[in-house]
């Protein structure tokens, strides 16, 4: 029994079945790990679900970390309710990525598909409402498990419950399309809960405004999640990214870098950062030779026809500017596509200009850890869609996403900018990052929930 319980769909540690039938345990990192580490793991558990093979074997066995419980859900529910419903519907909905000509359509199978999303939350809301003691915190992670707080509710009037998105919110106009009764559905499982978190005020006051009088028994609250500038610069000092950082010097030469870090994710808007960079070599030819942009875009949700279609546009557009521009000692574009976080965190300490340009992000953490991370101190070209933008918006260069010129622009200012005015700007946008680290983030949110 715990006092203090977090839910979530990816938990802090996955497993991988090897060939000779053993399991190998990775620990996962991210806000939520080192959030949840301020309160004793004696009295917390983290109820997550088990996303693959190796996962379902080790609950299978009974292997496990203490302070951990992993969900055996059926295979067929779980990818109905992530791939069907959380990726490939409110994933779309909260950050208004539709094509709207073709998509979404809401037929018999969105029908099934939901009732899969229906079970998966239940899932978790029984496991929560048999391990929590009397009173128990439990806070719930993102759009995955929305209905939680209303069913948990129902099962457990006694606990103190939040929820917290980690994503936006969809504005009212584009929640409206989903049909009448489901999104009642969605916000009463929501709204089920004592306090519900977002990152900024705009995402906060989207929610407000699609609950209407609804809200009235719950709080929304703002709580932006920071970086923990100690643990983050450890991070980056240790010796596999200083051997990382060795190679990508040999690579770039004495040349700028533009350094962008994202899941290939449609939200992150890496094909329009792409098409700036071609087109600042276009407009400003004297850069030609003189930078370098260090794309990492590492495969994320690989089952969904989009994603992958994605992925293979970006690769494709990085190989038509590499054959446009480049030469035989100068390559403009090295896209990364394997999820290497130290190969990431040397690119950090190299960057002379961090490129964080999405078209609606619920935060956007790189956006905070570049500039705490970069060597010289980073111009940050961001996004007015980024979550982020809230508190980076004085010192960063600021974009609208959808106007490629204006980011070719201010990618020329941002190379172009005077090493003290970059390392003043760069010193504050790590303060601001840091305002609320983790530990905190967390800490407030379970304050408030108790009291
Ligand atoms: C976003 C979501 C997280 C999610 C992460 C990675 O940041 O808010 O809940 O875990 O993306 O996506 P994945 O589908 O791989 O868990």
């Amino acid at each position: 029994m715990a006092t203090v319980l977090v839910a979530s769909n990816r938990g802090p540690v996955s497993y991988k079945l090897d060939e000779a039938g053993s399991l190998d345990a990775r620990r996962g990192g991210g806000g939520l790990v080192s959030g949840l580490s301020a309160v004793s793991s004696q009295d917390s558990l983290w109820v997550c679900a088990a996303l693959g093979a190796g996962d379902r074997e080790a609950v299978r066995r009974g292997v496990g970390e203490p302070g951990v419980r992993m969900l055996d859900i059926d295979p067929d529910t779980y990818t109905d309710a992530y791939n069907g419903i959380a990726n490939s519907v409110l994933w779309f909905l909260h950050h208004h990525l539709y094509d709207v000509p073709r998509e979404p359509v809401f037929d018999a199978e969105f029908r099934r598909l939901w009732e899969s999303y229906r079970s998966y939350n239940r899932a978790f809301a029984e496991a929560l409402a048999a391990e929590a003691d009397e009173g128990a915190a439990v806070l719930v992670q993102d759009y995955h498990l929305a209905l939680v707080p209303g069913q948990l509710r129902e099962l457990r009037p006694d606990l103190r419950i939040a929820h917290f998105t980690h994503t936006p919110w969809a504005s009212p106009e584009y929640l409206r399309m989903v049909p009448d009764d489901i999104r009642e559905e969605l916000l009463r499982g929501m709204l089920g809960a004592d306090q519900l978190g977002f990152h900024t005020e705009e995402w906060a006051a989207a929610f407000r405004n699609c609950a209407g009088d609804g809200a009235a028994g719950t709080r929304v609250e703002v709580y932006p999640l920071g970086v923990d500038a100690e643990e983050l610069r450890a991070l980056a000092h240790r010796p596999v990214v200083d051997e990382r950082l060795a190679g990508l010097r040999a690579e770039v030469g004495d040349r700028k870098t533009i350094v962008r870090v994202d899941r290939t994710e449609l939200s992150k808007n890496i094909l329009r950062g792409l098409l700036a960079y071609r087109e600042l070599l276009t407009t400003h030819p004297e850069w030609r030779d003189r930078v370098v942009h260090l794309a990492s875009a590492y495969p994320s949700r690989q089952d969904l026809e989009s994603y992958r279609a994605y992925t293979a546009s970006v690769a494709a557009l990085a190989d038509e500017i590499n054959a446009e521009f480049g030469t035989p000692d100068w390559k403009p574009v090295l896209v990364s596509v394997k999820d290497d976080f130290p190969r990431s965190l040397a690119a950090y300490r190299l960057a002379d200009v961090a490129l964080v340009n999405p078209v609606r992000d619920g935060m956007n953490l790189v956006a905070k850890e570049i500039p705490v991370v970069s060597e010289a101190g980073c111009a940050l070209v961001l996004s007015t869609g980024a979550g982020a933008y809230d508190e980076l918006k004085e010192d960063a260069l600021t974009v609208n996403p959808f106007d490629v010129s204006e980011t070719a622009e201010a990618l020329h200012r941002a190379l172009s900018m005077p090493p003290p005015e970059r390392a003043d700007r760069s010193k504050r946008l790590a303060a601001a990052a840091t305002a609320l680290p983790p530990q905190r983030w967390f800490l407030n949110q379970l304050e408030a929930l108790r009291a």
